[in-house]
């Protein structure tokens, strides 16, 4: 049987998740995405509508499936944790079991179980502010959506995790050198995902051998990184200095991903890898 994949943070055809969920349907996968509740109609109509049909086509001509589209907003744990004005808000209110425990016990009763998580997501309200002046509530925030929402979802995700199955979070360089613009707590909760990749593979690799990694990425033009204002400049500055001087694609991250997820990878696990073309090596730039 083919590997079944859950996907979070997939909202349009731009960013690292969709690559990613390209890979692994053009490797065999099943593919299952979580969107974020607040952008779930426009995904869904623009998926319905064959608006996405070019980009979704595979190497082999046909055009990746998406099983199913989980509503999902990862800040929330349970529905207990989920504020009344948010409850009432009708871009939420439209939609129905998008806390974690809920999407994973929807995918549960959907497919029994899956084989790869990949968290491929991040949010802080105050990014465009250093880190001098963001605020605690932004701090805690951009932790919240861009850190543990990977704990919660391999905590709720785990007992429906095939033996040998693999999980995979996103990550910047901003977690270990200082990239100047990219704030709010952002780097901070970039260091986090990347420590907890760490103690996770560990737990989770003694619980249901089950790995985890991260993949540090170069930068990509997507929605998310558009928000954060200087990812021109950042994509100008990787093509001067880096040892590969080409455009980064998605798709290369989409299938290294797809490598650490498949029995290829069967030893790597607690690992943060580069898909930067090296940029991360470089200490001088010449
Ligand atoms: P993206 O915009 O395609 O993906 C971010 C997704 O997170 C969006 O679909 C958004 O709807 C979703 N999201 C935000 N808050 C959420 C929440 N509370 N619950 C559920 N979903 C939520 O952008 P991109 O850049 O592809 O981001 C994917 C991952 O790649 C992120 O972890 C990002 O930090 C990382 N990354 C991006 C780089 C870049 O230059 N674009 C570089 C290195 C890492």
């Amino acid at each position: 049987r083919g590997k079944r994949a859950f996907i979070a943070g997939v909202a349009d055809d731009n960013g690292y998740g969709w690559a990613i969920a390209k890979a692994l349907a053009a490797a065999g996968a099943e593919i299952l995405v979580g969107t974020w509740v607040p952008a779930l109609n426009i995904f869904e109509t623009s998926l319905r509508r064959g608006k996405f049909d070019e980009s979704r086509r595979l190497p082999n001509g046909s055009l990746m499936e998406i099983a199913k589209v989980y509503p999902l907003d990862a800040v929330y744990d349970t529905l207990e944790d989920v504020p009344e004005d948010v409850k009432a808000n009708k871009r939420y209110a439209g939609a129905s079991n998008w806390t974690v425990k809920e999407v994973a016990e929807s995918v549960k009763n959907d497919y029994e179980s899956i084989d790869i998580l990949v968290h491929s997501l991040a949010n802080g309200p105050e990014v465009t502010k250093p880190l001098l002046e963001t605020s605690r509530r932004g701090y805690l925030s951009a932790i919240s959506a861009s850190s543990y929402s990977f704990v919660s979802l391999l905590q709720h995700f785990l007992p429906i995790m095939n033996q040998g199955g693999a999980t995979l979070s996103l990550t910047y360089i901003a977690s270990e050198r200082t990239i100047p613009g990219y704030g709010g707590g952002m780097s901070s909760a970039k260091a986090a995902l990347e420590s907890d990749t760490r103690v996770l593979a560990f737990e989770a690799g003694r619980k249901g051998k089950i790995r985890v990694n991260t993949i540090s990425a170069g930068p990509l033009g997507s929605r998310a990184a558009k928000a954060i204002g200087f990812i021109e400049k950042m994509i100008d500055y990787s093509y001067a200095n880096a040892p590969l001087q080409k455009e980064l694609r998605a798709e290369e991250v989409g299938n290294t991903a797809a490598f650490l997820v498949s029995p290829l990878a069967s030893a790597v696990t607690g690992s943060v890898v580069y898909v930067d073309n090296g940029l991360n090596t470089m200490g001088l730039a010449l």
